[in-house]
């Protein structure tokens, strides 16, 4: 019997734990229609950047900045980024059969995101929440940066009954502690990790400048280990591994180390659409050589709870590979 690999992943049934990162992959019907023949699990839409909403107003604001106008324009340039957006969820839902995870990317835990009921209302099957600041204040209260992640989970569920996924950065001092506190005030799974642009500096014109906006192969090994981490001390709960996934055989790994969900983007872009064929057939190939018959048979097998030597995720390895090289 051909091997399945249907996957249960924050409330939703996916066909394949391979599916498609917010990006420009994901902001149009017809590229959406080619990843899901492609044989992608489900889509996380571009995101609805609380960001850009702010930029557009100021850009429209320039020579009229009163507070009425910018009060007014903010509503303004809200609604209509909303409707497009909820325009395009609409159109997958009536034009797809994957699961489409709508995604909003904020930075501040107010009334912004009521955009959740808007956009539940269209359609979608999940939201993920991409949480896009980093914490550079030093007068800042120890723990504010924690507690805003929870803070803003709090706001969304408070709008919508979608299952919230929190897509994370890694800057927190303990990474496992912070999901206990997602999963303990209804998450109902994180992305491990949201990628932040990375800076770089130009040293002729002295300019910062921006690395690339594309991860490598090198970059898989954190997310391994903090997948392996995070789904063995945080049991029943989805995890979805994001950042550095590029070989084929690298959604296995994944779900070995206890991913429910493995987000691709860079490899997309980089390799073409047919890179999610080409995985889900290793993972098919896999599966019936070592005889697994579904992914919750092997999913987490290799995480921290289940391995003997919990080291292999931590310090060792560190002191092995110094040793081997004279
Ligand atoms: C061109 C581009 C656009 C992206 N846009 C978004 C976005 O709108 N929202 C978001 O949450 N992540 C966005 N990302 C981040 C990806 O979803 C993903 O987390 C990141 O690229 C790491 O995964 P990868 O190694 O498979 O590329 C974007 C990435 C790229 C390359």
């Amino acid at each position: 019997m051909e091997p399945s690999l249907q996957t249960a992943y924050a409330g939703l049934t996916l066909s394949s734990p391979v599916i498609v990162g917010s990006s420009g992959l994901t902001n149009d019907v017809d590229k959406i229609k080619d990843l899901e023949l492609a044989g992608a699990g489900a889509v996380v839409l571009k995101s609805l950047f609380e960001e850009q909403i702010w930029m557009d107003t100021q850009s429209m604001l320039e020579y009229n900045d009163s507070v009425e106008a910018t009060s007014y324009l903010q509503s303004y340039v809200q609604a209509n980024n909303l409707k497009q957006y909820t325009d395009l969820i609409s159109r997958c839902k009536s034009e797809c059969n994957i699961p489409i995870i709508a995604s909003i990317n904020c930075y501040h835990a107010d009334s912004w995101v009521s955009f959740a009921k808007e956009i539940e209302k269209a359609g979608a099957d999940a939201l993920e929440v991409n949480i896009f600041k980093l914490a550079t204040n030093p007068n800042e209260e120890w723990g504010h940066y924690e507690r805003l992640h929870v803070s803003i989970l709090e706001h969304v569920k408070r709008e919508t009954n979608l299952p919230v996924i929190i897509k994370m950065g890694q800057r927190f001092s303990n990474i496992v502690a912070q999901v206990t506190q997602l999963k303990a005030n209804g998450a109902a799974g994180v992305v491990l990790f949201n990628r932040l642009y990375t800076p770089d500096i130009d040293i002729e014109t002295m300019q910062i400048t921006s690395g690339s906006v594309f991860s490598s192969g090198e970059e898989l090994g954190n997310t391994l280990r903090w997948v392996g981490v995070v789904s063995g001390q945080v049991p029943n709960f989805s995890v979805a591994a994001s950042t550095g996934v590029h070989g084929i055989t690298d959604p296995i790994k994944l779900v070995l180390a206890g991913a429910s969900a493995v987000e691709v983007c860079s490899a997309v872009y980089q390799q073409g659409v047919s890179v999610i064929t080409e995985m889900n057939s290793a993972m098919k190939d896999w599966m019936k050589e070592k005889g697994y018959r579904n992914t919750s048979a092997f999913r987490g097998i290799l995480n921290f709870y289940n391995i003997k030597d919990q080291s292999l995720y931590e310090r060792v390895q560190f002191m092995k590979y110094f040793s081997n090289h004279k």
